[in-house]
């Protein structure tokens, strides 16, 4: 069963990216037209906003001809595209020697190079600055008809840089605040921003990111195991518990199910959850503060649910209502926090635009509407109980008498009805 819904997941989900393709023909083309006649690559890269790069490297004299494009958002007034090299051991943006274009407010188009440094990545200004590199030709332009802005360059490499293990950064933002200034304000911070970089071997066109691993099936992998855990089976096990306990679907099997579903989403989702760890750990140079904080507390909080599986105080130890009281309040809780959390996760990965966001909503709202269902009828019962409604709900009298039967019983006295928010308090609990 388990098997056959993970099943469904990856037809649904499937994996299609890779980091890098070849340029689009429009691109190669004209790179070609504008002196890169022998291009040693060109490539376009997907999943970090579709920028493309086109070098051609002429061996001898160490120079380099580029021609980095990227469609800047139209509906945005401003923008900027970077392009730079870093000298250090790993492609980052610390330490970056950038080539700037920058489109302003009244579509002017602005250039330099800038030094990116620590101060940067702590929010300092980025102000234009010389850098170790020997340019010429440096022009930042529009192409109207690939509608894409352009920087076109030669540098010569100083000796410190290495043909084979070069290390390129891109980027692309918006300038929102800025008017008519080369200050840079800071891009995005999706996934899309943060894997522009590579060590790429400028005599091979080959590269590699600067995360552990090269492959983005792993991040979906874990955004999967996340969505069908704590996403799909614990809430079905927390719909379980609440209605097909005594009401309004009686079921001898609930129990079992609801501890098979609470088990089983909780070792998928931790799975899922120790796959992210990894994962964050695998990008040493950026991190998702909020979406891990709420996934290490989906974690620890569910942990503690499961916990209380064992940890029950007798039916008249007067701890087992506020028991039952902390385990219904963190398990609806929790079932807010997941949702919001996957949906944070599908941004951060920008699956926002894909199918995956639909999916994912749309099995919600199938849960949603089967919860509210039940809370409709086992409230309408309530009412009916309490109000004595007995015109809308003959059947409701029997449930009266069983009541005030049971409230007898236990405290020698008439107790009022069970509410259906007192339901799950029972001692069969
Ligand atoms: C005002 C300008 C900028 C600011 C304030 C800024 C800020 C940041 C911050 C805070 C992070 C890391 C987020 C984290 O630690 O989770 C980051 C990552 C990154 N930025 Fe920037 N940035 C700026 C400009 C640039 C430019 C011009 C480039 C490209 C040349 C660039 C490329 C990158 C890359 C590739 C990453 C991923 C992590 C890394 O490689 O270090 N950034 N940026
Ligand atoms: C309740 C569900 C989820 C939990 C508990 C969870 C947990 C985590 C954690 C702990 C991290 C590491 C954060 C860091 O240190 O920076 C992480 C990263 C990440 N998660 Fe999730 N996540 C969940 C859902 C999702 C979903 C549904 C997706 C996407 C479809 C997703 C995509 C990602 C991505 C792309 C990263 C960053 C990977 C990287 O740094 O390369 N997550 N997640």
């Amino acid at each position: 069963m388990m098997l056959l819904v993970i099943l469904s997941f990856l037809s649904i989900f499937s994996f299609t990216n890779t980091h890098a393709h070849h340029c689009s023909n429009d691109f190669l083309s004209e790179a070609k037209n504008r002196s890169l006649i022998n291009i040693t690559f060109c490539k376009r890269y997907t999943e970090s906003n579709g920028v493309e790069v086109a070098i051609h490297l002429h061996e001898n004299t160490r120079k380099i001809d580029i021609m980095v494009g990227a469609k800047l958002k139209e509906e945005e007034e401003t923008g900027w595209l970077a392009w730079g090299l870093n000298p250090g051991e790993e492609a980052r943006m610390i330490g970056t020697q950038a080539l700037i274009g920058i489109k302003t407010k009244n579509k002017g188009l602005l250039k330099d190079t800038y030094n990116i440094t620590g101060y940067t990545k702590l929010g300092c200004q980025l102000l234009p600055s010389p850098i170790d590199l020997n340019i010429s030709n440096f022009k930042f332009i529009h192409i109207t008809e690939l509608e894409y802005h352009v920087i076109l360059a030669t540098i010569i490499l100083p000796n410190q840089y290495d043909l084979s293990r070069l290390n390129q950064v891109w980027q692309v933002g918006i300038n929102i605040g800025a008017v008519e200034t080369k200050e840079l304000k800071m891009h995005g911070k999706g996934l899309m921003n943060y894997d522009s970089s590579e060590t790429i071997n400028l005599r091979t066109g080959k590269g590699r990111g600067n995360r552990i691993h090269k492959s983005s099936k792993i991040r979906k992998v874990h955004g999967i195991l996340n969505i069908i855990g704590w996403g799909v089976v614990l809430p079905i096990g927390v719909i379980i518990a609440r209605n097909f306990r005594e009401f309004p679907l009686p079921w001898l099997g609930w129990k079992k199910c609801h501890i098979s579903c609470q088990t089983i989403g909780y070792l998928v989702g931790t799975t899922g959850w120790a796959v992210g760890i990894w994962l964050g750990k695998a990008s040493k140079y950026y991190s998702f503060p909020k979406h891990g904080t709420y996934g290490l507390l989906i974690f620890a909080f569910a942990t503690i649910q499961m916990l209380f599986f064992k940890l029950k105080p007798g039916e008249s130890d007067k701890y087992r209502m506020y028991r039952n009281m902390f385990h219904h309040v963190v398990g609806y809780s929790l079932m807010i926090g997941i949702c919001i959390n996957i949906l944070k996760g599908i941004h951060i990965i920008h699956l926002d635009y894909t199918s995956w966001k639909p999916t994912y909503l749309g099995i919600v709202s199938c849960l949603a509407f089967i919860f509210l269902v039940f809370e409709i009828v086992s409230w309408f019962k309530f009412l009916c109980d309490k109000f004595g409604l007995w015109i809308l709900c003959a059947k409701c009298i029997p449930n009266k008498e069983s009541n005030e039967k049971k409230g007898s019983k236990k405290d020698g006295k008439a107790q009022s009805q069970v509410q259906p928010s007192e339901t799950p308090i029972r001692a069969d609990n």
